[in-house]
């Protein structure tokens, strides 16, 4: 198995909010492999991008990380102080948001921008190298007449351009890591398909691991090497995309891939999952699934389930019904509670 670069052991994040405290991601295992892609999937407020707010030590003022581990080349970033992770973030990991237009400064020109991050991350002060690099950094994302665009301001560019311009930003001091949230969400499928290129190039050209938020499974599995799906503020499978895809244990999978419409056969009718996702002020106390779970049973309703792991823990499923639907005759041992003494099932 690969080597992991980034690894998340029982990331719990509570949100302190007027109507009280909710555990926005609840005990999230999640690893990502040198050199590969990792997507992490799930519905709306399934807690994606808080888990990775989370890793990044980018939470809001009313979030604290209150368990957990998040180990990235085997150092522990949650004890990280502010400074530290700045200098991580800009120079080991980058992070591309949904919409660029958040993350550029509207009233600072491209040129100035780019050039802040070889000033601040390589001590470079000499205007002419800090143009030259700001050019080299723009054409490396495909912008054309970089040169001319540098004393353009963000509004000037096109949605596409502007998320190029973030991913020059995010990779120009090389990076290890590049974590990606809905990159491409607010993009035409054109643009969308040029700056997945991109990435890809990027990813081959700079060996970067990268983490693909979405909720596009098509557009997962198009792109990306691993899956984790997330449902209701924890990770509920993960593996391989192709193995996941194409054989889903948990139900929760099952039933997404089941509603994904460029996934479906086109004759048969979308089957959507019955009922809602629970609320985070509420969790359901056994499974978060099992109230729109067809296979739910009493222990489900009861009690969370324990990760079942199997190839060497690189395919793992937090449901208890995971040995039958293997095929597997006898139920597996003693409750496992983290990541970390995932159990093999055989
Ligand atoms: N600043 C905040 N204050 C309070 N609750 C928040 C805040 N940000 C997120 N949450 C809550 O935390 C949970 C996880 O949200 P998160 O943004 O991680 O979801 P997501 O999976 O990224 O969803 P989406 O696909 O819509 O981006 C949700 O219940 C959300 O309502
Ligand atoms: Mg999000």
């Amino acid at each position: 198995m690969s080597d992991i670069l980034l690894e998340a052991r029982d990331l719990t994040t509570q949100l302190v909010t007027k109507s009280g405290t909710i555990t926005a991601i609840d005990h999230v295992n999640l690893r990502v492999a040198a050199g590969r892609t990792l997507a992490l999937v799930g519905e709306s407020g399934s807690g994606k991008s808080m888990t990775c707010s989370s890793m990044l030590g980018l939470l809001p003022a009313n979030g604290r990380v209150v368990k957990g581990q998040v180990l990235f080349k085997g150092e522990d970033l949650l004890k990280k102080t502010p400074k530290q992770m700045r200098l991580i973030r800009g120079r080991q990991i980058g992070m591309v948001l949904q919409d660029a237009m958040t993350s550029l400064n509207p009233l600072l020109t491209i040129g100035e921008q780019v050039g802040e991050i070889f000033r601040y991350h390589h001590g470079i002060t000499n205007k002419a190298e800090l143009r030259r690099l700001s050019i080299a950094a723009l054409e490396a994302v495909r912008i054309p007449a970089a040169a001319e665009r540098l004393d353009s301001y963000p509004f000037q560019f096109s949605g596409g351009m502007r998320q190029r311009v973030s991913i020059a930003i995010n990779v120009a001091a090389a990076p290890e890591l590049l974590i990606c949230d809905e990159p491409t969400t607010a993009l035409d499928v054109t643009v969308q398909l040029q700056i997945l290129n991109l990435l890809r190039e990027l990813q081959k050209s700079r060996n970067m691991t990268i983490v693909f938020i979405t909720h596009d499974l098509k557009l997962a599995a198009q792109f990306c090497d691993d899956v984790a799906i997330m449902y209701a503020g924890r990770v509920v499978e993960r593996g391989p995309i192709g193995e996941v895809f194409h054989r889903p244990v948990h139900p929760y999978t099952e039933g997404l891939l089941r509603a994904a419409p460029s996934l479906a056969d086109l004759q048969e009718r979308l089957k959507t999952i019955p009922g809602t996702p629970p609320s985070p002020r509420a969790w359901p106390q056994g499974c978060r699934f099992a109230p729109r779970c067809a296979l739910a049973d009493a222990r489900c309703n009861a009690q969370y389930p324990n990760w079942f792991g199997w190839d060497e823990g690189q395919r793992a499923v937090a449901c208890w019904r995971t040995p039958e639907r293997l095929g597997l005759q006898d139920a597996p041992g003693e409750p496992v509670q983290a990541e970390a003494e995932l159990e093999a099932v055989r």
